[in-house]
């Protein structure tokens, strides 16, 4: 700028010249052009990778699988076009693919026979259920990945919520001695995280403590800290066959899609109480949510991009609609531009492979 004060006009300058014909010279000078255009910067592909100001790797990944019982068997999820449900040996296959896309972690679901459903959720202490039988095959075939196990009754109650439902309602603390069981019992199997899902208050607090006394010193916690009573999750009931059995909603402990200043304090509390990590939850569209909680607790933050956001761009993409790969990842980018530190994603596959292929 001149001592003058007085912007550079080289547009007027040019306009003088007779370079630029019928040009606004007054909003020229005011706006800074075309001392600055900002489109400089983008117009080679080069210059563009050298100005982003966030990347994708396979690094930020964690790869959701659904088990089913049986040998060899493969059951698609029709509202997740390209999922299906997985037995033990080809979940071990789906580890062993993890591995060579560099996919650090797998967080895996179990679809329970409905005959194995009661009130209390019992099948989620049995050693042998299916999440423990899948963690014990991959970490003895795969040990490189990282298994992260869901901490919530839900997949193995009758009633289809996460906690015990006493009455008419979730009683909080008697489901906390459940959720303790059951961190216990997959960390046994050989889970590397524990993710409780279930929202009820004081659960990573009893199971830090749990944990510890048991000698788990270094399992780590993700929580579910901020995970809102969505639609969103209806493909995952689904999948794991929690639809047909869920009884009401659950409001009374997942949070309210309004509410954002509540997202800080029950993150807040989960840090207190011992998590490693936290998440938020559906994502894309939570991502303000995403990134107060990166900005206000700098702890490390993952997102998950949940099965609805799956089905929605699967729906479209398959219709011809989107470009399935295109927003594929410009969801994911979404989320590291909001400071995610990881995505959950039944994309991560597909994505990482995409990367592979884009160096
Ligand atoms: C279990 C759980 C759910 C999801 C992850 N863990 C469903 C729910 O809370 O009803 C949803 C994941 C998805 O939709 O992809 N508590």
């Amino acid at each position: 700028m001149p001592s003058s004060g007085k912007p550079v006009s080289i547009g007027a300058e040019r306009a003088k010249r007779g370079e630029i014909k019928d040009s606004p010279q007054d909003e020229i000078a005011d706006g800074g052009f075309p001392a600055t255009r900002m489109r400089r910067n983008r117009r080679t592909g080069w210059s563009r990778r050298l100005v982003a100001e966030n990347t994708l790797s396979s690094d930020d990944l964690i790869w959701p699988l659904f088990i089913v019982d049986g040998q060899n068997t493969r059951i698609a999820v029709d509202s997740m076009p390209g999922v299906d449900r997985l037995s033990v040996d080809l979940a071990v296959e789906a580890a062993k693919e993890a591995l060579e896309l560099n996919i650090p972690a797998m967080a895996v679901f179990p679809n329970t026979d409905p005959k194995l459903r009661d009130d209390a959720g019992s099948q989620a202490f049995n050693p042998d259920n299916l999440v423990c039988q899948a963690v014990r095959a991959i970490k003895s075939q795969v040990p490189e990945i990282g298994i992260i196990c869901d901490v919530a009754l839900d997949p193995y109650t009758s009633h289809g919520h996460d906690g015990l439902l006493i009455g008419d309602e979730i009683d909080n603390d008697r489901t906390l001695n459940a959720l303790v069981r059951q961190s216990l019992v997959q960390i046994e199997a050989g889970a590397d995280i524990i993710a409780p899902s279930d929202m009820m208050d004081g659960r990573v607090g009893v199971i830090r403590a749990a944990l510890e006394n048991a000698g788990h010193t270094n399992s780590q916690i993700m929580s579910y800290a901020a995970k809102y009573a969505s639609a969103f999750y209806g493909p995952f009931r689904d999948a794991t066959g929690s639809k047909a059995a869920l009884k009401g909603d659950k409001r009374t402990y997942q949070m309210d899609p309004s509410n954002a200043e509540e997202a800080l304090r029950e993150v807040e509390l989960d840090i207190t109480e011992g998590a490693d990590m936290v998440m938020v939850k559906p994502g894309l569209p939570y991502l303000d949510i995403v990134s107060r909680v990166k900005q206000t607790f700098a702890m490390p933050t993952f997102v998950y991009q949940v099965s609805g956001e799956y089905a929605m761009l699967m729906a479209a993409a398959e219709n011809g609609w989107l470009d399935g790969e295109k927003v594929m990842m410009e969801s994911l980018i979404a989320f590291k531009r909001a400071g995610a530190d990881g995505i959950l994603t039944y994309f991560a596959p597909q994505a990482a492979r995409h990367l592979a292929k884009a160096r």
